[in-house]
């Protein structure tokens, strides 16, 4: 596939560092796609696909989807029509392997490093609730009006299978081993922003709107 010039932002950050939260509010204000790749796969664990199937297992036990899966994933999604105008990258690449792909494919104009101390981390993820449309809430930060019901559909919230203490864990150490080890790359090219993502939501994006 040629390469893309479509304008593309990377968000990455460790677990519950907020990368999904921010993604949002980029969406809404740029009009840029949302690219997820987390999303991604669980909306094809819910649909019950092939590679659901084969992805579901590691995304229970926290561990890493194997590089081929997510890859393919990343490469439909960035050519839609949604992201003519731009797209927001959330959680890819998480590998060096995956981060070769993306290279391949596009240009980045930024990466947002999103940085929350890892003490905190734990306390946002198992806090967090979801809607199976999407909507996130959480517990302590922001919580539904009424306890286990979505706002917007009404749905019953439910927390995510890898949102636990021990799975928490597991995910920190993955990201530490083979997510962080990508931003070098990046910092050559100079379009690495950190960013603390310790505050409110709104604090946080105000910080990222700055140096958008
Ligand atoms: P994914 O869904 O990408 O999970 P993640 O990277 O672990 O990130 P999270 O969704 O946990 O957190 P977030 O940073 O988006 O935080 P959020 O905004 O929700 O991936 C899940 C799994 O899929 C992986 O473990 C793996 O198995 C697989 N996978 C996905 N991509 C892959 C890839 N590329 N390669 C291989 N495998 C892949 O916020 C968290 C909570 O905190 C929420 O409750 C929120 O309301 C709250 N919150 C957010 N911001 C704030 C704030 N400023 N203050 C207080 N609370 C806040």
């Amino acid at each position: 596939m040629a390469e893309t010039t479509r304008t593309g932002i990377m968000l990455i950050g460790a677990p519950g560092s907020g990368k999904g939260t921010q993604a949002k509010k980029l969406k809404e204000t740029l009009g840029y796609a949302h690219i997820s790749t987390g999303d991604l796969l669980r909306a094809a664990v819910k649909a019950g696909t092939e590679l659901g199937k084969q992805a579901k297992s590691f995304m229970d036990a926290g561990a890493l989807v194997p590089d081929e899966l997510v890859i393919g994933l990343l490469k439909e999604a960035i050519v839609k029509p949604e992201a003519d105008k731009g797209f927001i990258l959330d959680g890819f690449p998480r590998t060096s392997v995956q981060a070769d792909a993306l290279d391949a494919e596009v240009t980045l104009d930024k990466v947002i490093n999103i940085k929350v101390p890892f003490e905190l981390i734990e306390e946002r993820v198992t806090g967090r609730r979801m809607s199976k449309s999407g909507h996130v809430y959480h517990v302590k930060y922001n919580p539904p009006k009424v306890e286990g019901v979505c706002d917007v559909t009404g749905e019953e919230l439910y927390q995510r299978s890898d949102d636990t203490a021990a799975k928490v864990k597991e995910r920190l150490d993955k990201f530490v081993a083979e997510t962080e080890p990508v931003i070098p790359r990046y910092q050559a090219k100079g379009i690495v922003v950190e960013v603390d993502g310790v505050g409110t939501p709104d604090e946080v994006f105000a910080r990222i709107s700055a140096v958008l």
